[in-house]
């Protein structure tokens, strides 16, 4: 309906101006035929009468009743005689007094004027009467013209009768032929976009010769809307829902396979002989695990617990603990010989010292190195294995698997590998200590994209690919092209789930103090710290202890007024480095406790120890501060968790500088690890900060964190991965971006592009 009146309108509005503009030119048109007509009579009168005239001429009384006879035609209103000389013609007595007789001659005989009286219109003629010497008379001829004003009437009533005819009938004609074509097209545009009709001819199933532009108008659609989807990532609410849209609309639905060393629930074997399930104290695993519950895919990892070969299936896998459905866990096996060679050697004796400056000396071993590529292979093998397309989005984590994603990469090359890196990057001199420097470097990039925590890192890792490899590092678009392909080097920082399910769990902060105090023999109102890592050395908990020690010197009113408790799971606790430094901070603890021994409370307490997720949200919800003393850190998901876990927007944050996370809450009190007394002064600063200070702190923290949280951060990669895929199908499709036009640039296989 709308669409007809949309034709409709227009086109009476322009046939009644055409109807209107057009009736003028009418009335002069049938004016001048009948003016031509009527002279053309009044020389046909003037020839008839001639002859009666020429004898009548010398009677007067003759010649006018001559001429009255003569004026009975209806139309011929008067009659004249115009002698040789005469002023006024001769006629009959309706001859208008206004009528003159005019010169004799050939050019007298002009055509009529109209002349308007009492009477209505005249047509005037005058026509010469001749004999053997030329004219020497004229006839005058006065002819009603009323008729033909009547006839311009009737014409005129006519033809606007006639336009509004046609109107109608163009406006019918218009609107079904537009009906017909709207729906035509309509139907065809549907029919091109399901690659049918027109495209497919009738009863062949094969595809048709325009189905290749249908699939491209196709795609364009479908990626015009998703960019304008994505362009503006704060107008998205991050929670598990939208992470599940953006695998479902984004990519296409795409199985998700993470895989990394830790597993994300260990099967342990109890000493009453049941199996228990842990959660590995891993920055990791906590982040992970609510994507991986959003996503439900397939999570890959080291089964290293002691009853974990008999929980899983056939296939090695086991399901996610949970009412809600999860995920699949499929467990990887590894020989001893392996896991000593690829964890405690090569991963944790030497990138992790390689990468960390916390001043431990990194350990190189061949037979570590051969281990550590067996062991990625094996991970490598089981992507492939649990890959169900041959385009999976595999999430490869961390620095134990730097050679996985070259290693899938080789078996399914359209798959996307999102690599991301959870512990720092070094300078390229730091990184050039490790004799397998290109191995790793060439594994990597293997990626899609890496990514790590801070710019720094990335800027880090740039650096060393351009001083180690023959590849072209573009510092513009943070994309690396080496062999052929493109990888983007990009920042993402981690951060926990939000709202923190265990948060939620936990009882009320109120009841989280009184429960703690009382587990540690405290009095009610006793000033608590907190601290909460894996025992490693790159914590920097002797620093925290020492910074602890100098506040009780340079304040000595908190001794035995305030407690710090330190959770300190167990960790590589094979690798001798890890031992000593235990065994060096069990010391201190021990020398600082009896330097301020005080009958109301220790200075510190140690708990090394595994604490499961909930008894730590007691912890965090119960101390006056959280110390997060970290020599150097990707991140530090412990100072994120603090702030989570805080819903009485009490409570205050110290967080060293050589964390990733000082980036992102310069509200927390940061403070450089290796300065005691700068440390001291901070502990104290906290723990006599007003109730508004810390609240106003803690807020703008938690705003953040409710902004950034780690929805946000899989789902930002996840989207830069379906932006990669796409234009990944533009140069499938020959459809090249301009960007990528440059003569510089090595021929992009079709998965990987840069980033604008
Ligand atoms: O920081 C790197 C990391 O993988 C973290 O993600 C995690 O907190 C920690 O190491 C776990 O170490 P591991 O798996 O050796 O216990």
């Amino acid at each position: 309906m709308k669409l007809s009146l949309r034709f409709l309108v227009p086109l009476i509005l322009v046939l009644a101006v055409l109807t209107l503009a057009s009736m003028p030119l009418v009335d002069q048109l049938t004016l001048r035929w009948f003016m031509k007509d009527l002279d053309l009579r009044a020389s046909l009168i003037a020839s008839t009468v001639e002859e009666p005239v020429q004898h009548l001429e010398a009677d007067p009384d003759a010649l006018r009743a001559y001429f009255a006879r003569l004026i009975l035609d209806e139309r011929l209103f008067a009659i004249g005689y115009c002698a040789e000389g005469a002023v006024r013609p001769e006629g009959t007595s309706t001859l208008p007094a206004t009528v003159r007789c005019a010169p004799i001659g050939e050019k007298a005989n002009t055509s009529g004027r109209v002349v308007r009286d009492a009477h209505g219109p005249l047509l005037i003629s005058a026509k010469p009467i001749h004999d053997a010497f030329g004219a020497r008379a004229s006839i005058v001829v006065v002819q009603d013209m009323s008729f033909a004003e009547r006839r311009n009437e009737e014409t005129r009533r006519y033809l606007f009768y006639f336009f509004v005819a046609l109107g109608i009938l163009i406006s019918l004609i218009t609107v079904v032929v537009a009906q017909l074509s709207w729906r035509g097209w309509v139907q065809g545009m549907r029919a091109l976009l399901r690659g049918e009709g027109l495209l497919r001819p009738a009863g062949r199933t094969s595809v048709g010769e325009l189905q290749p532009i249908a699939d491209d108008l196709r795609a364009l659609i479908r990626d015009l809307e998703s960019e304008h989807r994505m362009r503006d990532d704060e107008q998205i609410a991050w929670t598990p829902k939208t992470l599940r849209d953006i695998l479902e609309r984004e990519l296409r639905g795409s199985d998700v396979i993470v895989v990394s060393n830790r597993e994300p629930f260990i099967h342990v074997r109890s000493a009453d002989g049941s199996i228990v399930i842990q959660r590995p104290a891993s920055g990791l695993v906590a982040a992970i695990e609510p994507i991986m519950r959003a996503c439900s895919g397939t999570w890959i990892a080291h089964g290293s617990g002691s009853a974990d070969r008999e929980v899983v299936d056939a296939h090695d896998r086991v399901a996610a603990p949970g009412d809600e459905p999860g995920y699949a866990l499929r467990r990887v096996w590894l020989a001893p010989e392996e896991e000593q060679g690829y964890y405690y050697g090569f991963a944790n004796e030497g990138l992790w010292p390689l990468c960390h400056v916390a001043h431990v000396r990194p350990t190189f071993r061949s037979s570590d190195w051969e281990q550590y590529e067996r062991a990625n292979r094996r991970f490598a093998d089981a992507v492939v294995a649990e890959a169900r397309t041959s385009d999976p989005v595999v999430l490869v984590q961390d620095y134990h698997l730097a050679l996985v994603p070259r290693m899938i990469r080789e078996r399914l090359p359209d798959a996307t590998i999102i690599t991301f890196w959870h512990i720092p990057w070094p300078n390229p001199e730091a990184f050039a200590i490790c004799p397998w420097r290109d191995e790793l470097l060439d594994g990597l990039l293997g990626s899609s994209i890496l990514g790590f925590h801070t710019q720094f890192h990335c800027n880090n890792f740039l650096d060393t690919v351009d001083r180690q490899l023959e590849a072209r590092v573009d510092r513009e678009t943070f994309g690396v092209s080496y062999r052929g392909e493109r990888t983007l080097i990009k920042r993402y920082p981690i951060s926990v789930e939000w709202p923190p399910a265990s948060a939620l769990a936990a009882p009320p902060v109120d009841a989280c103090r009184a429960i703690i105090r009382a587990r540690h023999g405290l009095p009610a109102e006793h000033a608590l710290g907190i601290g909460i890592e894996r025992m490693d050395y790159t914590k920097g908990l002797e620093e925290r202890f020492r910074a602890v020690e100098r506040m009780f010197e340079l304040h000595p009113e908190w001794i035995g007024r305030f407690t710090f408790v330190q959770i300190a799971a167990p960790t590589r606790t094979s690798i001798e480095q890890y031992q000593a430094y235990e065994n060096r901070v069990r010391a201190l603890v021990g020398r600082i406790n009896e330097r301020f021994a005080n009958r109301r409370a220790p200075a510190i307490v140690l708990l090394v120890a595994h604490h499961d997720a909930d008894e730590v949200y007691e912890y965090y919800r119960s101390a006056d501060l959280c110390f997060v003393s970290s020599l150097h850190d990707g991140m530090n998901l412990v100072a994120k968790e603090f702030v989570a876990a805080r819903d009485d927007e009490a409570g205050v944050l110290l967080l060293s500088q050589f964390t990733g996370a000082a980036r992102e809450l310069p509200e927390a009190l940061i403070v450089n690890p290796y300065d005691a007394d700068q440390c001291a002064e901070a502990l104290d600063l906290a723990l006599g900060m007003s109730v508004r200070m810390q609240r106003a702190r803690m807020r703008l923290m938690r705003a953040l964190l409710q902004e950034f949280n780690v929805y946000r951060w899989a789902g930002r990669m996840l989207l830069d991965a379906a932006s990669m895929r796409r234009r990944g199908r533009f140069i499938a499709r020959g459809v090249t971006p301009l960007k990528f036009t440059r003569q510089s640039d090595p021929p992009a296989r079709a998965r990987v592009v840069g980033e604008s």
